[in-house]
């Protein structure tokens, strides 16, 4: 009962005739690149990708360079982990070496890839936005019914996760965090939050439009096929009494 149901938000994909907002998808990439990046992985998304949402093969390869796929090798100067800069073929790399470094860095939870976070989820582009934008104080009725369930240290209440504590500490808290270019909307947490979640759907359906007008062909289709077969079933029966 303490859990709640995704916030619902006007996307500009919902409906049977949606379609991704290209705006809102950079400005959305832009707070997963430098925000969420810091501890997720796009795992099954290419920096070509990127075309998809605007930018052409000179904007793919200037973004790839602010990002370094790590390589095992040391470099023998500085003796650190060497990187190469991205190709466009690349996907966007994860930002810890391994499991047990990303659960070190984070409380002990592992943070998942969000390639496809919005179709892992129920209602996921909803849940984003909601899970996003929900941390909260504890309600004081939950602690009354059930004192065991007091948030634990280095955990973060949100009723929209579904065990209620998560490890993410909120990463969206303040308006500007994120600069948006000339003519966008302000970045309010809430802006913030409902670009990165049109982003991470796109990332997650990037051929959604695709699939939706197929639907709409495939309708008409069966409109016409459907007049035509009763208009030859009214003329094979013209003559019959
Ligand atoms: C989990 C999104 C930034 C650390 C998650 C989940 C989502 C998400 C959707 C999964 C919740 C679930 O399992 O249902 C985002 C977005 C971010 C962001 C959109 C940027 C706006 C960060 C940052 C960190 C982080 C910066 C680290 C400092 C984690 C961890 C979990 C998690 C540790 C696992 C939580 C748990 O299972 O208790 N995040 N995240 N996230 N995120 Fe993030």
């Amino acid at each position: 009962e303490f859990h709640e149901h995704p916030k619902q938000v006007a996307f500009s994909f919902n409906g049977p005739l949606g379609h991704y907002d290209k705006a809102q998808l950079q400005r959305g990439f832009q707070v997963f690149s430098e925000v969420c990046a810091a501890c997720h992985s796009l795992k099954f998304v290419s920096f070509r990708d990127l075309a998809d949402l605007g930018y052409n093969e000179a904007e793919v390869k200037a973004i790839a360079k602010n990002w370094k796929i790590k390589t095992p090798d040391i470099d023998p100067k500085t003796g650190e982990m060497a990187g190469r800069v991205p190709v466009p073929s690349d996907k966007f790399p994860k930002p810890f070496a391994n499991n047990v470094a990303a659960a070190a860095a984070n409380n002990n939870a592992i943070p998942p890839d969000l390639s496809l976070m919005t179709k892992a989820r129920h209602d996921g582009s909803n849940y984003v936005y909601s899970l996003l934008t929900g941390y909260q104080a504890q309600p004081a009725e939950l602690l009354q019914k059930f004192p065991d369930v007091k948030t634990p240290a280095g955990l973060h209440y949100n009723p929209y996760f579904a065990n209620l504590n998560l490890a993410m500490a909120p990463p969206l808290t303040a308006e500007g965090q994120v600069t948006y270019g000339e003519g966008q909307p302000k970045p309010t947490v809430d802006q913030m939050a409902q670009d990165v979640a049109a982003f991470l759907t796109w990332t997650a359906e990037p051929k959604m439009e695709n699939r939706k007008s197929a639907g709409i062909a495939v309708l008409f289709f069966l409109l016409v096929a459907t007049a035509l077969a009763y208009m030859s079933y009214r003329n094979v029966w013209a003559e019959t009494k």
